[in-house]
């Protein structure tokens, strides 16, 4: 009975670990788990053209000054951290001349696109812009 007791004690925390999830909660989902919509690609695709195309390329292939962000270096470069991460390269420094002028949710909507085109899954729901640091960016299944 002791043991069963702990596995209770042990669930409920965990439980209680996830409804007052922090910031520094642990990673919960990743990259493989349909955590944008197809939707949000067709947005962040419309949006890549406008503000981001001119120097990373139509296709995501870079050009030479600016890095591709699509193939094996860009995934190698990103393995292993969170979509937060990418996602606070972008707002703070991207598009270089102005990184205020694309909202944070349209640069969410550019990482979803990103992302699909990087062969990640979509899914049901949109990425939204909080809790990006617990989806962890792993490679493509
Ligand atoms: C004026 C050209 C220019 C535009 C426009 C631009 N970028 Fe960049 N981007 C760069 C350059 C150059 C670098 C590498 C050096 C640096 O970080 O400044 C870079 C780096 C990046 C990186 C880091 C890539 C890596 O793997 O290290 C990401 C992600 C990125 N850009 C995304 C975007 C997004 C999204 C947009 C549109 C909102 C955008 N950039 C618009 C020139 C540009």
């Amino acid at each position: 009975m002791k043991v069963a007791r702990f596995g209770f004690v042990a669930l409920a925390g965990a439980w209680l670990l996830l409804v007052t999830a922090t910031p520094q909660a642990a990673q919960s989902k990743t990259t493989n788990d349909g955590i944008f919509s197809d939707a949000q690609v067709t947005r962040g695709e419309a949006a890549y053209k406008k503000d981001c195309s001119s120097c990373h390329g139509d296709g995501l292939e870079g050009d030479g000054f600016a890095p591709a962000l699509s193939g094996s270096e860009f995934m190698s470069a990103w393995n292993g951290t969170s979509v937060g991460d990418l996602y606070d390269r972008i707002r703070i420094s991207m598009p270089p001349s102005n990184p205020a002028s694309v909202p944070a949710q349209i640069k969410v909507d550019v990482i979803a696109f990103v992302l699909k085109t990087n062969k990640f899954p979509s899914g049901k729901a949109d990425l939204p812009v909080e809790g990006l640091k617990d989806i962890k960016f792993d490679l493509p299944k």
